[in-house]
């Protein structure tokens, strides 16, 4: 199952099925997409972490939910959850622990910020269980880590550790085992005290696809005129005149 939990503007999802080593079956992916949605549109969260349970990630796809339903549509639970990872507006901190395996690990791919434990063991086995890449990995990864590092994780499916993961960029930051969620939580907190508006613009700009220079300059134009004529960065120049710290809590 699925547990939300918000707290000062930050919603935590956490993955709760920890005797199938949070494996995600189709009512977890339908809460999770549900849940990120709803941040989406819900103006008092600013950030959202994804965590697992009891010392481990995710074990990926329910197996046994694969071979009961191989069927899977543009309807289908894990479909809603790939579109809403892709389309989360807000910035998406993962808090990994243990076991990150398929989709455990890929949908790592779609977050702002990835902090994992040292004892964290990485996957992506499609290749060994008659499959290929999914959530957008087979370019993401490449994208992420380099083409030569995405052919061999993906091609061969091999474990990889934290260590690895972290040089080859795959996640950000690496930390002692157990601190995941708190470090993560740290972020959230630093997220918490600028503008949402400002969140939200910078990380669609940060997720555009490839595009001209000029595209892109004008993209961002688009975006700086707005936040300049907002009354967040109105808020931010006002108290960095009057030397004082900008209060965004209403942003
Ligand atoms: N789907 C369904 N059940 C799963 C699962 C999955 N993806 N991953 C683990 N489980 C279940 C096991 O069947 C076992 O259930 P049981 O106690 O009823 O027998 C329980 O979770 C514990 O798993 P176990 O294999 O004993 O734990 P482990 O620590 O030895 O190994 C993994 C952990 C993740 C390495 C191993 O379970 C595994 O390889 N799982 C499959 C991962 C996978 O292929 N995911 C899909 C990729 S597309």
């Amino acid at each position: 199952m699925i547990i939300t939990n918000t707290h000062q503007s930050i919603l935590t999802i956490t993955m709760s099925r920890a005797d199938k080593k949070n494996a995600l079956t189709a009512q977890m992916y339908q809460d999770i997409a549900n849940a990120i949605i709803a941040a989406n549109h819900n103006p008092t969260i600013k950030s959202i972490i994804i965590s697992g349970s009891e010392g481990v990630f995710s074990a990926g796809n329910d197996l046994a939910d694969f071979l009961a339903n191989p069927n899977m549509d543009k309807d289908s639970s894990v479909y809603q959850f790939l579109t809403a990872l892709i389309d989360c507006q807000l910035p998406l901190i993962a808090a990994v622990e243990g076991i990150a395996v398929g989709v455990g690990a890929t949908m790592l791919l779609h977050c702002d910020r990835v902090i994992a434990s040292e004892g964290a063991v990485f996957a992506m086995p499609f290749a060994n269980l008659g499959l290929v890449p999914e959530a957008a990995a087979s370019l993401l990864l490449p994208r992420l880590v380099g083409y030569q590092k995405a052919a061999e994780w993906l091609l061969t499916g091999d474990q990889f550790s934290a260590a690895n993961a972290r040089s080859a960029g795959f996640i950000t930051e690496v930390v002692e085992n157990d601190s995941a969620l708190s470090c993560a939580n740290a972020f959230a907190a630093k997220l918490a005290s600028k503008p949402r508006s400002s969140l939200i613009a910078t990380k669609a700009l940060l997720r555009r696809d490839e595009e001209s220079l000029r595209t892109r300059l004008d993209a961002e134009l688009t975006e700086f005129i707005k936040g300049l004529n907002g009354d967040a960065a109105k808020e931010a120049m006002t108290a960095f005149l009057e030397k004082r710290k900008p209060d965004f809590s209403n942003f």
